[in-house]
């Protein structure tokens, strides 16, 4: 899902989401200068480097020296050698207060790496969208959420307030979750696309529909919040975050109504995006009594697995 090159002194290959071309030989300075992502894979290394098990005989066996000027994170090794037997005191004396005072001390290095995440995210030009649009609109929502909602992509409110779901298809969304008894603020709400796509009409900005290729540039941002928040239950609402979750285009009747076993343990349901609801003409009340009716089988389900 990553648009890359390959550059080496004879020939070059790109990828651009959706087509490989070869081009000429390329010297190293041809290659951009920093990773974006790099700093948020050093803070990921640096959280899950764990000083109590520090074994450097191991790590040399498995990173061999010569391929450390390659990776982004062993510039970081020698320091966290150097702290490893500080830090492991403080782990230890952390762990005691707060055994001694009965406090589960949890959600420190979580917040950091989705923080870091957050961050990188408003940096994102994995597809041309960031052009587009006033702001990344990363997801918000406790980080220990039972069930994660994905909608499409940021409207036009949501592009300014840099927040999912608060325009006009947010408060449908809150409306029905109301009716169907699931707490809003105990879920995480995101998008599957980061970045509002519009054209524009005069002083209006039209919705338009994220292409596959961008669907799946931006999948890089909802896996990172997947794995780091590893909701029991992905909600999709309609096609699009359908079509990101599964990795496929898919129907929204032919999914919907029942969990759907995904990789990481959790499981998905579908179900329709409440702007459909805002603009379907027929038997209007029948589909949002269906959706509402999703919803509550949804906010059952969650409450069961957790
Ligand atoms: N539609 C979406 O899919 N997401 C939002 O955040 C707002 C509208």
């Amino acid at each position: 899902t990553m648009i890359w090159a390959i550059l080496t002194p004879e020939l070059s290959l790109h990828w651009d989401g959706a087509r490989l071309s070869e081009g000429p030989g390329a010297p190293r300075t041809d290659a951009p200068g920093a990773d974006p992502v790099e700093a948020a894979w050093r803070t990921d290394y640096a959280s899950i480097f764990n000083p109590a098990r520090l074994m450097v005989g191991a790590m040399l066996k498995e990173m061999p020296k010569k391929y450390w000027k390659n990776m982004p994170e062993t510039a970081l090794v020698r320091s966290l050698v150097a702290g490893a037997q500080t830090r492991e005191a403080e782990m230890v004396e952390r762990s005691r207060k707060s055994s001694a005072e009965g406090a589960p001390a949890v959600g420190d290095n979580l917040l950091t790496a989705w923080e870091a995440v957050r961050a990188e995210a408003r940096a994102c030009t994995r597809c041309p969208l960031y052009k587009c649009g006033t702001q990344t609109v990363f997801g918000e929502g406790p980080l220990d959420a039972k069930i994660m909602f994905v909608g499409e992509q940021p409207g036009d409110q949501e592009d300014l307030a840099g927040r999912p779901f608060v325009g006009p298809a947010g408060q449908l969304l809150d409306r029905a979750l109301g009716e169907a008894g699931v707490d809003r603020g105990a879920a995480y709400v995101t998008n599957a696309v980061k970045h509002f796509k519009f054209e524009r009409r005069g002083k209006r900005r039209i919705h338009q529909k994220p292409d596959g290729p961008e669907i799946m540039a931006c999948r890089w941002w909802i896996e990172q919040e997947r794995s780091l928040i590893r909701p029991p239950v992905v909600v999709a609402l309609g096609a699009t975050a359908a079509r990101s979750i599964f990795e496929r285009v898919v129907t929204i009747g032919s999914l919907r109504g029942r969990a759907h076993p995904l990789a990481d343990g959790g499981e998905a349901w579908v179900t329709v995006h409440p702007s459909f609801l805002l603009r379907v003409r027929d038997d209007r009340e029948a589909e949002y009594a269906k959706f509402v009716e999703d919803l509550r089988k949804i906010g059952e389900r969650a409450k069961a697995l957790a």
